[in-house]
């Protein structure tokens, strides 16, 4: 961490982090807008400035030229694999492990069914209350379809006394999605294992920003998104990964071609592929797996540990500068005080958030909101700058000070928060 005057901060101050920061340049790799302050590459990461060439050369000579021969020519079929192995790297995950396929919904339904047959006997499912609604709803349809079965929500401080040897499986995100708070994933892991039960980790808001150690942590099996801090694009595909010890056990229900052992053998029966394929479904979908694989080798050239040292320091002043600049116009901090127990965001609170946010994307700073009351920014150190906080901070009390609430016209919801 770095010293900084006892005074309030003021932009020079600001500027000299700036100046001194080795990650600097990574920002010259972005495209993005003038004239804007991205707080939400937590939500959809920017565009990396390789991507548009990338795609443009799959397109048009992949694509445009050799045609279906492109599956071979170019290794499409090898690309849910070759991105695995590149986020298994960000992810801390051994060779092998990870597999880039479908939604982040899909693959914890993969994973979940896998984990209740992997433990006959056992019937419920714990989650994290409060946790990715996905996450829920996910367990619920799954439950609901193989009957039987239960799920357990406790809060996430108190989910190791919420196991039982009752409990097949333990979902958990590792970064909470509004406040941000980071969770303990060796404790947690081991606390499952303790009562035999498998840990699933919801990685979505901690891949590609939080540095973390899947293998050494024992983690059973995780799933994640390829939008967020992974900087893959709308609607890239998601991850997923199983612990090499697990592979030959655990069996999923999407039954697909692309996940048997000689898809092109054409087989009357389903038989899985070894590893980590066999959680594979369907096609994979190759324009967006290349941006996601251009994406990742971006993230592969910085080095994750000052990735974090950077996060960290960005969420200590941008908290900092909210309490010199907006004392007493209503924020609160939501979550944990100590950037150390966060991912990499800061989340605020407000009555009228919603308001807040939408004055504050009027003028340039794009954070989010997610109800009832939380202003989410996500701090990319990538390509935020020490100065983008001062600035937004800056707007953020000339937004709360200009009361957008009164304005009808921000307060009616558009259709994606
Ligand atoms: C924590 C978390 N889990 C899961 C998801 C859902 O991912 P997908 O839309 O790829 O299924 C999200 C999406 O924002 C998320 O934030």
């Amino acid at each position: 961490m770095s010293e900084l005057p006892h005074r309030p901060l003021r932009h020079s101050d600001l500027a000299d982090l700036d100046h001194r920061d080795p990650l600097a340049p990574f920002r010259r790799r972005f495209q993005l807008p003038k004239g804007v302050i991205y707080l939400d590459g937590n939500s959809l990461g920017p565009l990396p400035t390789a991507v548009p060439e990338r795609l443009s050369r799959v397109i048009e000579e992949e694509w445009g030229r050799s045609l279906i021969r492109g599956w071979n020519d170019h290794d499409w079929i090898g690309l849910p694999l070759r991105v695995g192995e590149k986020i298994g790297r960000l992810i801390g995950a051994e060779s092998g492990e990870v597999v880039v396929t479908d939604s982040t919904s899909v693959n914890l339904f993969k994973l979940l069914a896998a984990a209740l047959k992997a433990r006959p006997g056992r019937s419920t499912v714990l989650v994290e209350e409060d946790g990715f609604p996905t996450d829920t709803y996910m367990v619920q349809g799954l439950l609901d379809l193989v009957g039987g079965h239960r799920l357990r929500r406790a809060p996430a401080e108190k989910l190791a006394e919420a196991l039982d040897d009752d409990v097949a499986v333990m979902l958990v995100g590792h970064v909470h999605y509004r406040s941000g708070a980071l969770r303990d994933l060796h404790g947690l892991t081991a606390a499952a294992h303790h009562h035999g039960a498998l840990a699933l980790w919801d990685l979505a808001h901690s891949a590609g920003a939080v540095p973390m150690e899947l293998a050494a942590c024992r983690v059973d099996l995780a799933v994640g998104c390829g939008y967020k801090f992974l900087n893959g694009g709308p609607g890239a595909p998601a991850f997923l990964y199983v612990a090499r010890r697990l592979q030959d056990e655990l069996t999923q229900p999407l039954s697909g071609w692309l996940g048997h052992a000689d898809p092109f053998a054409f087989e009357a029966d389903y038989r899985p592929a070894p590893g980590i394929a066999r959680h594979l479904c369907g096609t994979p979908p190759i324009l967006s797996m290349a941006a996601l694989d251009t994406a990742c080798d971006l993230l592969l050239e910085a080095d994750l540990e000052a990735l974090r040292a950077k996060s960290l320091e960005l969420g200590g002043i941008f908290q900092r500068l909210v309490e010199e600049r907006c004392a007493g116009l209503g924020l609160e901090l939501a979550g944990p005080a100590d950037p150390r127990q966060r991912g990499s965001q800061i989340s605020l609170r407000h009555p009228h958030g919603y308001a807040v946010v939408r004055a504050l994307v009027e003028r340039g700073v794009i954070p989010d909101f997610r109800g009832p009351d939380v202003i989410r920014c996500g701090l990319a150190p990538l390509y935020l700058r020490y100065a983008d906080l001062g600035a937004a901070v800056d707007h953020l009390r000339q937004a709360l000070e200009e009361e957008p609430w009164r304005r009808p016209e921000l307060q009616t919801r558009q259709g994606v928060p």
